[in-house]
């Protein structure tokens, strides 16, 4: 039975009022007993598995890192060869945990933006995941740092589910975003190899995209030509198009592009 209209109202309210950031919500729904939505359950999350589950086949991934793993129930649906599962919620953490616990392919980990800094690639895999889970990202400094964690984590690929549009939110921890231009702007070792539509209907609905890091090439004549501009970059602002960044570097900057010094020198 759908809520009349003036109780729908309040209780938009309520939520409003109790929210008090996307971390804290999350960690609370899990830890009274909620669960990753509707998205992670029935045919929506079968179609969700169905592509993913292709996608590893065909494009011979060898392992995955998810960040924002939810509850596992997306994750029972998964074929892949080796996982690594992060959240924000340690509620969640724990139920991923619990039902994996017989599976040794399965790891798991609390995840935190702002303490986290896998300059070594201990978190990175063949396919870097995102699964339902952008729009809600309410937060700009943890969108911003959510996306270079994610693009930093993929070797070869990134599967991103989610909207790619603004819409208006229908829930405080609701956040519908365009983060294609993010990633042109941000990440141009990637390209959008493809996207498909999902398995929702409705204005919405998270589609497929598919992002392939292309094969590491040699640094541009441009950015060779002596002498080279060197910029500081502010570190919280931007950071090296191939996920090497070290804050308070020094940075070559040839327009929006930036490298850090020492992925310059590998490529
Ligand atoms: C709708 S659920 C989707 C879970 C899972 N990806 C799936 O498809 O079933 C969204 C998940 O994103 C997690 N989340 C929210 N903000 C996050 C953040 N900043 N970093 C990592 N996970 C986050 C939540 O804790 C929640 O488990």
């Amino acid at each position: 039975m759908r809520p009349v209209p003036g109780v729908r109202r309040i209780s938009l309210l309520r939520q409003w009022v109790r929210f008090t950031g996307s971390a804290d919500y999350w960690e609370s729904n899990y830890s009274h007993g909620g669960n990753s939505g509707d998205g992670s359950y029935g045919e929506l999350a079968q179609g969700k598995a169905d592509f993913l589950n292709a996608f590893v086949r065909d494009h011979s991934i060898a392992s995955v890192v998810e960040l924002g793993c939810g509850d596992g129930n997306q994750l029972s649906l998964a074929d892949y060869p080796r996982y690594a599962g992060l959240d924000v919620s340690p509620s969640a953490i724990a139920m991923c945990k619990e039902r994996f616990a017989e599976d040794p392919t399965k790891s798991f980990f609390r995840y935190d933006t702002d303490c986290y800094a896998d300059r070594g690639g201990w978190f990175s895999a063949d396919l870097a995941l995102s699964l339902d889970v952008v729009y809600h990202l309410i937060e700009d400094n943890v969108f911003e740092s959510y996306m270079r964690h994610l693009f930093a984590a993929g070797k070869r690929y990134v599967v991103l589910y989610s909207t790619n549009t603004t819409l208006p939110g229908t829930a405080p921890h609701v956040r519908h975003r365009r983060f294609s231009p993010w990633v042109d702007a941000e990440c141009q070792q990637w390209r959008l190899m493809a996207a498909a539509p999902g398995p929702g209907v409705g204005p919405g609905r998270a589609d497929f995209f598919v992002y392939e890091r292309a094969a590491p090439g040699p640094v541009p004549d441009r950015l060779l030509a002596s002498p080279l501009r060197i910029t500081v970059i502010d570190t919280q602002r931007t950071g090296c198009s191939q996920g090497g960044y070290r804050a308070g570097r020094r940075y070559w900057a040839d327009g929006s592009r930036f490298l850090c010094r020492k992925c310059e020198r590998r490529t």
